[in-house]
């Protein structure tokens, strides 16, 4: 492989001569997985049992053995200090102790029946409490919760168009995977196929932070929902401009249209995310990954206005409704099933805690604070983003405004580099950006492991 890079910044011969010797040392350190992802090829399409396994730097992934709090293990013995925490899956630290358990008891009592439970109605509770929307239901991925509540606001508002932001990542939800092409119009993403949707029919797309655009494209009266995080994550890191939550609120109010907040990565920031630490008023709120510790699961909820609305479309049994039109196109055998249930207690009452929160935050802190440090010694152009546990660099002087933006910072050589250096030095994190998450179990030793081996990195880079 060779990196294109500005010499100005980077000798690309170095960089390519720097790249040979990791791979090299990868290779010797990783033979037994070297082993399995051959036997992996054999049985699986892309070799891994999800292809996105395969996108981490090296030859081929490195297979874990086992893992706890902030460290994993692979089959060759090496171990890892782990910042990616399977892209925020593992936000809360590998097995904690508090939700292993509570899963452990809950397998040996009966794992899914279609019978709702106490611990269930304990969960609903702490969601409306904790995020400020009064009604509840569950999924068994982001991904999913953001179809089916896509499905709602369509339900609801007779409208089918949804609007999305050039540069998201909402899962695997057809509507969203679209882009903006070089002359700025619209077409299905790169490397994703439109799996029969109409997008053109269905999709407005605009740049994030462009509010001019924003209520250019609702004006039309035709738009169910906008789906957005509250801030960008998945393109690497877009701040939100000053105003911008007060515009997208009045002007999705002004043109009927509902506003679902994705809090899939940003409940980094804190216990209850961006919604209640930056007094957000979501339509419709939905969060997945870590939720439940790593057990698949995923939750969305509604206001009370959006409630009423839908149970006027759809009326519950208890107000004469049909039970069977329930059902509504959305759901999912095992969605709710009480080894989910007991994943999502213990996460939400011993371990989303303002205590492991305080700590995440310090951790990420002292990471983005060396790696500011190193990029300011060297002078790159380069910077990076905190949002509470996570941090992100990017390769260009100045956080982007929108999603074109992010993506002419990308420069996935360099980052795959950067990636084997701090990989073979025994830390993991994210592969498909330069994202690092401080779970509750990251010590200070830890962190600065990552930091002493990015420092060397940024340092053998430039040739300092
Ligand atoms: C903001 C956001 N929403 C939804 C998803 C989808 O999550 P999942 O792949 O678990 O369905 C992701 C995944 O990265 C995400 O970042």
């Amino acid at each position: 492989m060779s990196i294109s890079i500005p010499d100005s910044v980077i000798d690309s011969s170095r960089l390519d001569a720097l790249l040979e010797r990791e791979q090299q040392r990868f290779a010797a350190r990783h033979p037994r997985s070297a082993e399995l992802y051959a036997r992996g090829r054999e049985v699986y399409l892309y070799g891994t049992p999800l292809h996105w396994m395969q996108l981490w730097p090296g030859a081929h992934p490195v297979y874990m053995r086992d893992a706890q709090g902030a460290h994993l293990r692979d089959v060759d013995g090496n171990e890892f200090v782990d910042l990616c925490l399977g892209d925020t899956g593992s936000m809360f630290g590998h097995s904690h102790p508090a939700i292993a358990d509570a899963i452990a008891r809950q397998a040996h009592r009966g794992v899914t029946a279609m019978l709702p439970s106490e611990d269930g109605v304990w969960v609903g509770e702490e969601l409306s409490r904790r995020f400020g929307l009064p009604y509840w239901q569950l999924a068994t991925s982001a991904s999913d919760a953001n179809r089916f509540a896509l499905r709602l606001a369509r339900l609801v508002t007779g409208r089918d168009k949804i609007l999305v932001f050039n540069g998201n990542y909402h899962g695997s939800v057809d509507e969203t995977q679209v882009e903006f092409d070089a002359q700025g119009r619209m077409r299905t993403r790169t490397n994703v196929t439109a799996n029969g949707m109409d997008h053109e029919r269905l999709v407005r797309l605009v740049e994030f932070n462009d509010i001019e655009a924003l209520e250019r494209e609702l004006s039309h009266g035709d738009v169910a929902c906008v789906i957005t995080e509250p801030m960008m994550t998945n393109i690497g890191m877009v701040p939100v401009a000053p105003g911008y939550h007060a515009a997208l609120r009045e002007i999705t109010r002004r043109y009927g249209t509902l506003l679902l907040i994705d809090e899939t990565h940003t409940i980094s920031t804190g216990p209850g995310g961006c919604t209640r630490a930056w007094g957000l008023e979501p339509d419709i709120f939905v969060l997945g990954k870590a939720i439940a510790g790593g057990i698949p699961s995923a939750v969305y909820g509604v206001t009370e206005a959006v409630a009423q609305r839908v149970w006027a479309a759809k009326p519950p049994a208890w107000a004469g409704g049909e039970k069977r039109n329930n059902h509504s196109g959305f759901g999912g055998t095992l969605v709710g099933n009480q080894l989910t249930i007991a994943g999502l207690r213990a996460t939400l009452e011993h371990v989303m805690t303002d205590e492991n929160y305080a700590h995440m935050i310090e951790m990420a802190t002292r990471i983005a604070r060396s790696v500011d440090a190193d990029i300011a010694k060297h002078a790159l152009p380069w910077h990076l983003t905190q949002v509470g546990a996570r941090a992100e660099y990017m390769f260009m002087p100045q956080p982007p405004r929108n999603g074109s933006e992010a993506k002419a910072g990308r420069n996935g050589p360099l980052e795959a580099f950067i990636h084997l250096y701090l990989l073979n030095r025994g830390v993991l994190i994210t592969p498909f950006h330069n994202m690092m998450l401080a779970c509750p179990q990251l010590a200070p030793g830890d962190v600065d492991q990552h930091n002493r081996a990015f420092s060397e990195c940024l340092a053998e880079l430039v040739g300092g």
